[in-house]
């Protein structure tokens, strides 16, 4: 599936992670969004809506980052988010990506923690 190469490029061949960890039993219970060029999927992201509007798996591949394809992707999940009126978003974020969710409004509500080997923190933001 389209979704499950670009998590599998991006975290389990880039980042190393544990391909059990990564494709978790929510993945059915979730909304996806997924940006293609062409026939290639180049970007997803999902939203857990019974787990209290829980964003994950936010992934652009490498060769078309710093394009606005991630920007896109969370846009997306929060217009569902809103259409079925959530109340808030959050999730687990890498710290290296915090300036990024950081520009979409989201501020930073944890101490640092280790998740699949690599240092989170909890962002949230309100609808
Ligand atoms: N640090 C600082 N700023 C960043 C950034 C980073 N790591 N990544 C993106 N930004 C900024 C961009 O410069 C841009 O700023 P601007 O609006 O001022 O131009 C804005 O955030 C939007 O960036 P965008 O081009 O939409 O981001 P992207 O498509 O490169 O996607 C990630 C960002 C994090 C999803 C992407 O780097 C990725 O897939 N990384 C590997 C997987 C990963 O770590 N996912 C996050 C899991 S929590």
């Amino acid at each position: 599936m389209a979704i499950d190469e670009v998590r599998d490029e991006v975290f389990v061949l880039e980042q190393n992670v544990d391909p059990e960890e990564e494709f978790d039993e929510r993945d059915r219970f979730c909304t996806h969004v997924v940006v293609y060029n062409g026939d290639i999927a180049v970007a997803t992201g999902r939203l857990d809506l019974e787990k209290d509007g829980k964003i994950g798996r936010v992934a652009v591949r490498k060769d078309y980052r710093q394009q606005g394809l991630g920007r896109l992707v969370m846009q997306r999940l929060e217009a569902f988010a809103m259409e079925k009126s959530a109340p808030r978003l959050w999730f687990h974020a890498q710290t290296h990506a915090v300036p990024f969710y950081e520009k979409l409004g989201y501020r930073v509500c944890s101490e640092e923690f280790l998740e699949a080997n690599i240092p989170h923190v909890q962002m949230e933001k309100d609808c």
